[in-house]
């Protein structure tokens, strides 16, 4: 069995081994999450590796005993992928949790509360019940035999019943089916329906494809774009680590460009253009630009103005764009809408290549484990569009039940119909909640010593800023220790609240973050914010100079 000790290590082993001095990445904070491939630049502009040196080749004269597959001979690319969402400070929670349930009351806290993911349903959010009345009745579908439909009648309400019958008539009657690799093509249809009543513009079912989560859907799109070590994506940073993991794994550069903290974590034109421009003139062949709108970690909503610009950019810069738009609807800001970057296209009647993501893990479905995402692609070349179809077909299709989601996602109950009213209570109560708990959070961080934080326009998360004092920074970094990594760490042990350090996202260089998602259950959140409180501000204390 995989011990949490041993995942332990290989999260250890992946963070010390890379030690990057070209990557751009090692400049912002991200340890190791480039490959340790890095590649070289030669005058020709043909990159060569490193530090990947080939392991003795399999001629089967090894004992017997040898295991083939080790640390050494593994994938080098998957061995230095970082992924801190859930990494060292999680695989402790874990730990700890595990010890909580075998001896009550030996740790200072009584639960985890598990702030590093955005998994609401984790922490105890309700799904939504018509989302889960269908795909329990598609899930077993004999409640819709005529032996027991009128018992079914009396426990689901009509529209329930009609949308799994529906559903299953997509799917050959059996949810158990692989489906076409692209996805059941009615939920595709009501995709595209989606999109444009969002948008006011056509959107085509031929140009989407569902997949299992937008995880599946940007790791696709990468696929196809990294044809060789040089190929440079640039991704924000603070990123998703979704995006650094990705290019690693598939050997390519990520081309870091810095949000503005100081104006709420804005996108800037110049240090764009700057990443660009430095990227370039140092051979890397620049292909795309992320934008993760509303952000991860750092809450910033992007204005339409803003959105424009950057079409333009990419555009000018013969940049495909991928826009990872999975918190649409995690909006709490009048100031700054969700637009989506189709919308911005279509406006302009830009050519610019688009892939755009989105899933049913977030807004307020928060379905996470179920997998289910989409993207939508925009002027892509119809050759691509056919080896996107190939690759796809690889995996056979996406998650079924996921899918299904993705379709009550975007074609809910609609006015008159039996579930409307519940449907719409749910989705706005979970909403207004979550934006209950951005606030309190925020200002809570806002209230303490050496802590700043922009309040989250969007998305799930808070990042705030710790000015650690140096006596703390001194200490960690002499126990070979990131200090915000340490700070984390030592948060975890005394509340069991679980959050990931900024250094897994990146950050300006001499500053220090860490990421909280804002999901705890409103009725535990005095407590978890009181938690906190005592533990940062009794450190703040042990560690600031005495006057
Ligand atoms: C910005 C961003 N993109 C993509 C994903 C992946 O979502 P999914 O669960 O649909 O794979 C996440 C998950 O947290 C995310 O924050």
């Amino acid at each position: 069995m995989y011990s949490l000790r041993a995942a332990s290590r290989a999260v250890s082993v992946a963070a010390s081994a890379v030690k990057l001095p070209r990557n751009a990445l090692t400049n912002c904070g991200l340890r190791a999450l480039s490959s340790s491939v890095a590649p070289m630049q030669p005058a020709n502009g043909v990159a060569t590796t490193t530090t990947a040196t080939a392991p003795a080749a399999n001629n089967g004269s090894q004992s017997a005993s040898a295991k083939v597959l080790t640390l050494e001979t593994m994938n080098p690319h998957v061995r230095t992928m970082e992924y801190a969402v859930r990494g060292a400070i999680p695989i402790r929670a874990e730990e700890l949790k595990a010890q909580l349930a075998k001896q009550p009351g030996s740790l200072p806290f009584k639960q985890i509360t598990a702030c590093n993911i955005g998994n609401p349903q984790q922490l105890a959010q309700k799904p939504i019940t018509f989302l889960r009345q269908v795909s329990a009745l598609m899930e077993y579908a004999d409640l819709l035999s005529p032996a027991m439909i009128e018992t079914t009648r009396k426990l689901f309400p009509a529209d329930a019943i009609e949308r799994a019958r529906r559903n299953l008539s997509f799917v050959g009657n059996a949810a158990g089916a692989y489906t076409h690799s692209l996805g059941v093509y009615e939920v595709r249809q009501n995709v595209a329906r989606f999109i444009e009543q969002r948008d006011g513009f056509p959107a085509s079912p031929g140009h989407i494809c569902l997949t299992s989560g937008a995880s599946g859907a940007v790791e696709r799109v990468l696929d196809m774009l990294v044809s060789n070590p040089n190929v440079g994506i640039m991704i924000p940073i603070p990123q998703y680590p979704l995006y650094t993991a990705t290019l690693a794994r598939i050997n390519a550069q990520a081309v870091p460009y810095y949000l503005q903290e100081e104006h709420d974590w804005q996108l800037s034109m110049a240090d764009l253009k700057r990443a660009l421009d430095e990227a370039r003139a140092s051979g890397t062949d620049v292909r795309a630009l992320v934008v993760i709108n509303p952000g991860n970690p750092t809450g910033g909503c992007l204005l339409e103005s803003n959105i424009a610009e950057i079409v333009r950019f990419c555009e000018d810069n013969h940049l495909v764009l991928l826009a990872d738009e999975v918190y649409q609807t995690n909006i709490y800001t009048e100031t700054n809408p969700f637009v989506s970057f189709k919308k911005v296209v279509s406006q302009l009647q830009s050519p610019v290549e688009l892939f755009s993501f989105h899933s049913i893990s977030k807004g307020m479905i928060g379905e996470c484990g179920r997998r289910g995402g989409y993207y939508e692609a925009v002027n892509i070349d119809e050759d691509i569009m056919a080896q996107m179809l190939k690759l796809a077909s690889v995996s056979l299709c996406p998650n079924v039940q996921g899918q299904m989601a993705v379709d009550i996602m975007v074609n809910p109950p609609k006015p008159g119909d039996p579930s409307y009213e519940q449907y719409v209570r749910e989705i706005d109560d979970i909403f207004q909640s979550m934006k209950r708990r951005a606030k309190k959070l925020a200002a809570a961080f806002n209230s303490l010593p050496n802590m700043t934080c922009n309040d989250a326009q969007g998305a799930m998360y808070l990042f705030p800023r710790v000015e650690l004092p140096q006596a703390f920074i001194d200490e960690a970094k002499a126990k070979g220790q990131q200090p915000d990594s340490a700070y984390c760490m030592q948060m975890l042990e005394a509340t069991g609240i679980s959050v990931v350090p900024g250094s897994g996202f990146g950050q300006v260089p001499g500053t220090f973050h860490f990421r909280s998602t804002f999901l705890p259950p409103e009725e535990l959140f005095d407590d978890f914010i009181d938690g906190f409180k005592r533990f940062h501000t009794g450190l703040i204390a042990r560690y600031s100079p005495k006057i």
